[in-house]
């Protein structure tokens, strides 16, 4: 059966040059694997009064019934004053609560960082890299996909230019592939 990855991106930015990296990643998944992008910019912020309650915004329920559905995840993450962007953070939080219903528990996921900077968005990428693994999330290890100076790969479109960029993010994503057989249960 098709192996569903789930495309996350932390700018919601129409332009955004981290989903236009991310996206072409996933486009060279192999055969077998299907991507979707997930949608994180409308979740309202977490607040746990509401899930103590019993009241969680239907979109929280709806968030973490659909991220159920994946084996798989690409992050893709800019970074906003050295960490994650709040919004990419918030839906990270919203899936793994209620305490104990962790949506995102042993789902592999592939962190690809970018930023028009020479650092390579590498704060954000680590601080990522902490957050999934504090919820149980195998991130793949080799290869770490840094993209910097993303401008100087990008044309007008946001096509990536660099072939040698286009094969490592492919086999970036190939090794995630490789991740979903090996956490298969
Ligand atoms: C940034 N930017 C940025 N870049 C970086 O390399 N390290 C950083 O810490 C920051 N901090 C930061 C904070 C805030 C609030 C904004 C809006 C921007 C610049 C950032 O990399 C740039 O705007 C990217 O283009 C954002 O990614 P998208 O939207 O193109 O995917």
């Amino acid at each position: 059966m098709t192996k569903k990855i789930g495309l996350i991106v932390g700018s919601l930015r129409k332009k955004s040059f981290t989903d236009a990296v991310a996206r072409q990643a996933a486009e060279r998944l192999p055969e077998g694997y299907s991507f979707e992008k997930i949608e994180i910019g409308d979740l309202p912020l977490y607040n746990q009064d509401l899930d103590d309650n019993d009241n969680a915004p239907k979109i929280w329920t709806d968030f973490r019934e659909k991220i159920k559905g994946f084996d798989a995840f690409i992050f893709g993450t800019p970074e906003f004053n050295r960490s994650v962007p709040g919004v990419l953070k918030n839906a990270l939080d919203v899936g793994s609560r209620p305490y104990g219903k962790n949506v995102w528990n042993g789902k592999p996921a592939l962190i690809i960082s970018v930023s028009p900077g020479a650092i390579s968005a590498f704060g954000a990428n680590h601080h990522l890299r902490q957050s999934l693994v504090f919820l149980n999330v195998p991130v793949v290890a080799q290869p770490e996909v840094y993209i910097g100076n993303v401008t100087n790969i990008l044309d007008d479109d946001l096509n990536i230019t660099n072939q040698g960029t286009l094969d490592f993010l492919k086999s970036a994503v190939e090794t995630l592939a490789d991740w979903v057989k090996r956490f298969e249960n």
